[in-house]
């Protein structure tokens, strides 16, 4: 039994696609077969995958149903987590999509789902994307502070269903947490933030996140260990559709 973790796996069966990298990069040619195929290989039944967001571009629920049935037809048992893209996904809602998908896809937000003697908690999370302005040499030397308050109050909110997540783990007696956000911890501005304070609090052993897509992305935020916690990237690019192994 193992727990795995991936994300952004940007799925289009039934819906255009809306992201010009996804139709000019080599690596997103073809994905969906080859993440079936690596997940096939790494997979068994009894192990569990977390698809850290960005699950589809289809705006409802019709428009993901192929979407959707392609990831329960992964090996394992599989838990999403909501990204900034999954429209299909209402945030008052997900006790309704764990209702509708009973046995084959499970909804993380607001809740907790265990995996041994850990609890896996998540939320969707924020950070700050700017609009930044750089100087020559790329260093950000200001940005949008309306859109930064904007984002502060996205972020604050985010924090508040990460620590419903926790505490309803913690309320069943979980001591041990893995924390899932779809968008990095920290902006590219920040060292800490209050998602890794929040881990820091409830001692979580690691915080998975995705959301970062290109190699000019793959290190805006945190990765490895820091302060007890360790920092790992899922997007599905950068990992190159082959899922990280998070625990045995
Ligand atoms: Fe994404
Ligand atoms: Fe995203």
């Amino acid at each position: 039994m193992s727990l795995y973790a991936i994300g952004d796996l940007h799925l289009h069966f039934q819906s255009p696609l809306k992201a010009k990298r996804q139709i000019k990069e080599k690596i997103w040619k073809n994905h969906e077969e080859v993440f079936r195929k690596n997940c096939a290989a790494l997979l068994t039944p009894e192990d569990t995958l977390v698809l850290v967001g960005d699950h589809s571009w289809g705006r409802n629920l019709e428009e993901c149903a192929e979407d959707l049935a392609y990831i329960a037809a992964l090996p394992g048992r599989k838990i999403l987590l909501r990204g900034n893209h999954d429209m299909f996904w209402d945030a008052n809602k997900t006790e309704q999509l764990n209702a509708r998908f009973a046995g084959r896809l499970l909804f993380l937000q607001n809740n907790y789902f265990p995996y041994g003697d850990y609890a896996l908690v998540g939320s969707k999370g924020h950070c700050f994307e700017g609009p930044f302005w750089l100087d020559r040499r790329g260093r950000v030397v200001d940005w949008d502070e309306e859109a930064e308050q904007r984002s502060k109050k996205l972020t604050e909110r985010e924090l508040q269903r990460l620590r419903l997540s926790f505490e309803a783990a913690r309320a069943d007696g979980y001591r041990w947490f893995i924390v899932f956000l779809h968008y990095p911890p920290t902006s590219i501005l920040e060292e800490e933030s209050g998602f890794t304070a929040m881990a820091e609090e409830y001692g979580a052993e690691q915080l998975i996140y995705a959301h970062c897509h290109g190699e000019s992305r793959f290190h805006d935020s945190i990765e490895g260990e820091k302060n007890g916690v360790r920092y790992s990237l899922v997007s599905g690019d950068y990992r190159r559709w082959m899922p990280l192994k998070i625990l045995d």
